[in-house]
């Protein structure tokens, strides 16, 4: 199989990684008989500086034409304070792919952790947020004068029905747990939020389906963060939560996602930002860029190929030189060569079993 994938490099740490990852990517692909073609679009702030417009008119049409879709993370200070910012160029692009289900695992995948938990807190993290992507109060009606400011938070019941059956579906191939997070006592759109999950609860009588408020679910990740499977919620508190659990499962250099709809290409993409206070100094950790990779394969039809990735991390994360985030020093292209050098080893192994 040949696939096409579009790449955006990004801002600040995200051209750092997408290469670290796209050195990882190319070893895979020599190792596990798999081909693939890569073009590279300008988009966020780059884009901005190029073309005016975070997510040019050819930017669009690449990512549509593509099998996958692999970004750097985008903005930093340059772009702050103008007329149009990266992240309104984000949002569109996840608008203009419909992916509207993002997948943001969190696994405590290294002991050699920067989580700030005790470590027996920290134990047997491995949990999987859904965030709603493509609604909310970030695609709200906006309003901004001198003297107000207005982002509604608006949700249908079938936005809501098509990421709760995804929550379903996924917590049914994993330990069968699933939490759906809301904030029913006080907005509308939770109250409709937490009906339309109640509802469709009786079609899914193998998942232990339980609801938290979002200000005590914060609380419960710290406190019990062993004790979560899957968690759905909207885009807003998805956002929130996912970089909390991020940090308590190891640190925000490690969390990974993929964001899909029904059909089309899925966008994947590490949960952290561009690091203004880092890029350009080799130290990023491109760990949750090249496991965001491994979900692409995995999507791709390509699992063999993306458990050898997540595989060689692993090990990698546990015994070799690994980056400051981690207290190593590693760079960050010495350890995405690391990866990338490792993973014929595991294609060896998966042949040899
Ligand atoms: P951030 O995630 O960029 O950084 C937060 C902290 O985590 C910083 O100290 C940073 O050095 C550290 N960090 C982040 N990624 C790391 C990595 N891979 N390795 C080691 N350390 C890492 O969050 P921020 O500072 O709030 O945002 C900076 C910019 O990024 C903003 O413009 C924001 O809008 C943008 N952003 C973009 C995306 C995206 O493209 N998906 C996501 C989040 C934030
Ligand atoms: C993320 C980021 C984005 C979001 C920003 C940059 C628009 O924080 O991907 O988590 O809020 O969705
Ligand atoms: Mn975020």
């Amino acid at each position: 199989m040949s696939y096409s994938i579009a790449v955006l490099p990004g801002d600040g740490i995200g051209p750092e990684t997408i290469s670290a990852t796209l050195g990882v990517l190319d070893a895979t692909a020599s190792a596990f008989g798999f081909a693939y073609e890569i073009e590279r679009f300008a988009f966020g702030g780059n884009a901005i500086d190029s073309d005016g417009d975070p997510f040019p008119a050819s930017t669009r049409a690449g990512v549509r034409a593509a099998d996958a879709v692999l970004k750097g993370a985008i903005g930093g200070p340059k772009w702050d304070d103008g007329a149009v910012r990266p992240e309104m160029g984000l949002l569109a692009l996840r608008a203009h792919l419909d992916v509207f289900c993002n997948v943001r695992p969190v696994r405590r995948w290294t002991t050699r952790t920067s989580s700030p938990l005790k470590p027996e807190l920290a134990e047997g993290i491995d949990m999987v947020i859904l965030r709603e992507l493509t609604g909310g109060l970030y695609f709200g009606t906006k309003e901004l004068d001198a003297d107000h400011g207005l982002d509604t938070c608006a949700y249908t019941r079938a936005e809501v029905e098509r990421i709760a059956r995804r929550g379903f579906e996924l917590a049914r191939t994993r330990r069968g747990l699933l939490c759906s997070v809301d904030k029913q006592n006080v907005l509308s759109s939770s109250k409709l939020w937490r009906r339309v999950v109640l509802e469709l609860a009786s079609e899914y009588p193998d998942v232990e389906l339980s609801h938290q408020l979002v200000d005590s679910m914060a609380m419960k990740l710290v406190e019990q963060p062993a004790a979560y499977d899957v968690i759905v919620t909207e885009n807003m508190f998805g956002d929130i939560l996912s970089d909390l659990a991020a940090s308590i499962g190891g640190g925000i250099g490690l969390a990974p996602s993929s964001s899909v709809s029904g059909s089309g290409p899925g966008l994947y993409e590490a949960i952290h930002g561009s690091a203004p206070d880092i890029a350009g100094s080799g130290r990023a950790n491109p760990t949750a860029t090249i496991l965001s990779a491994a979900m692409m394969l995995r999507d791709l039809g390509e699992s063999t190929a993306a458990d050898a990735v997540e595989r060689t991390i692993i090990r990698l994360l546990e015994t070799g030189p690994v980056t400051p985030d981690l207290g190593g020093d590693a760079t960050t292209e010495s350890f995405g060569a690391a990866v990338a050098a490792a993973v014929p080893n595991a294609a060896d192994e998966v042949v040899a079993r």
